[in-house]
């Protein structure tokens, strides 16, 4: 298999489960619990239907959308990943500048793998940086100052991580960041060479973000579920996200929120946008999938605030039933990841260009010739 013979976001998955090692691909792939929401966050997506128009006249279409400010070619974007260097040694690099090639935002988690710096050097287009509150405040500031002296055009905090949720693949694995060549998946690294020499002789693994604040960053290997566990503030509140709302004074979104009255307190702390996302189901297993959950949102804020419906997104048509469910965009992790892991930027760039060409497609058979055309009365709940 090669990346020519990927035609869809679950051929990149098939060609990535050939390069990683297991306890990598788990850590993609994996959810909390059951992985009840991971799949809900997907199947919602076949509850409703499209109602296509004819005759539109389709010959020229524009995908183009205005997110949080900027002006993106799609209406989707690429949500902030962790540890993208343990998927691929080019990691967040890869991701960057895939994007700016098709004009789109991407994010970068706290937890990346290249530092803000080299990223906003690096891409010109719209990125975002997201913030996980850790208990060091100090942490918190410097990631944030760093952010602004770099001119990132936006910050998204991650509101639904308070504690970690039960990710039992991992628990299984034994992954941990940095990547540890545990006995059990010994065989698993041993036969795919590739990244294993990559891992190795590439660049260093670091965490460069959270450079002379957190040890875990550059040395001792440690569990996401601990790392969260240990680090991060769980007495973090409506305060917290208003005081860090204020401190970074630029576009403010707020990730993981899922109830119409927590989109409402978004509002009031004075949010640009809300990702609605359960973190890909990563965190509460039979919380509601986002795009179920939409309807509720959009009623309660929808024109107040910039809602991005973060999850579940394997298809074009998946972002063209959130946008006529109201959402400004759609968001995803895991469908550029398993390219990124698969084949670096030239797999992200052609997971994008695919995704891309279902969006345009999908347009036209819609009869719509602009983004905005995508309304609620085009969709029918089953
Ligand atoms: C994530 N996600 C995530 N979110 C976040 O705010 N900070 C982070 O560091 C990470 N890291 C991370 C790693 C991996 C491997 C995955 C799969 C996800 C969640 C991510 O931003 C997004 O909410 C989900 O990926 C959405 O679900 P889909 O698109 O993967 O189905
Ligand atoms: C995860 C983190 C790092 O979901 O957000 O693994």
């Amino acid at each position: 298999m090669k990346l020519s013979d990927c035609h869809n976001i679950d051929d990149f998955r098939k060609l990535a489960r050939r390069r990683l090692p297991w306890p990598v691909l788990d850590y993609i792939d994996g959810a909390a619990d059951d992985e009840i929401t991971k799949a809900r966050n997907t199947s919602a997506f076949d509850d409703v239907d499209l109602v296509p128009n004819v005759l539109a006249g389709v010959a020229t279409i524009d995908t183009s959308c205005m997110i949080m400010r900027r002006k993106s070619a799609l209406p989707l974007m690429l949500s902030p990943t962790a540890l993208q260097r343990a998927f691929h040694r080019d990691g967040e690099r890869a991701v960057a500048l895939a994007a700016e090639r098709f004009g789109v935002w991407f994010g970068i988690s706290s937890l990346a793998t290249h530092s803000i710096e080299e990223i906003a050097a690096l891409s010109s287009g719209p990125k975002l940086f997201q913030l996980y509150v850790h208990k060091d405040r100090g942490l918190n500031t410097s990631m944030i100052e760093r952010c602004q002296a770099s001119g990132f055009d936006a910050l998204a905090l991650t509101v639904d991580t308070i504690v970690s949720g039960k990710r039992e693949r991992c628990l299984r694995s034994g992954f941990t960041t940095p990547p540890r060549f545990s006995p059990s998946a010994l065989l698993s690294y041993a036969t795919r060479p590739r990244w294993t020499l990559d891992y190795v002789f590439g660049p260093k693994f670091r965490l460069p973000n959270l450079d002379g604040h957190v040890q875990e960053g550059s040395g001792k290997a440690v569990s996401i579920q601990d790392y969260f566990n240990t680090m991060l503030d769980t007495g973090m509140d409506w305060d917290t996200a208003a005081r860090i709302r204020q401190d970074w004074g630029g576009t403010f979104c707020l990730k993981g929120v899922m109830s119409a009255g927590d989109a409402r307190r978004a509002v009031d702390i004075g949010a640009d946008a809300i990702m609605v996302s359960n973190h890909g189901g990563r965190q509460l297993d039979g919380s509601r999938a986002p795009f179920d959950q939409l309807r509720e949102i959009v009623d309660a804020v929808g024109g107040e605030i910039e809602i991005i419906c973060d999850g579940g997104v394997r298809r074009g048509t998946h972002a063209l039933k959130s946008l006529c469910a109201g959402a400004t965009a759609a968001s995803g992790g895991r469908l550029y990841l398993y390219a990124l892991a698969a084949a670096g930027q030239d797999g992200v760039e052609r997971a994008i260009g695919i995704l891309k060409d279902e969006i345009e497609r999908g347009m036209r058979l819609m009869g719509v010739t602009s983004v905005d055309q995508l309304t609620a009365d085009r969709l029918r709940w089953r």
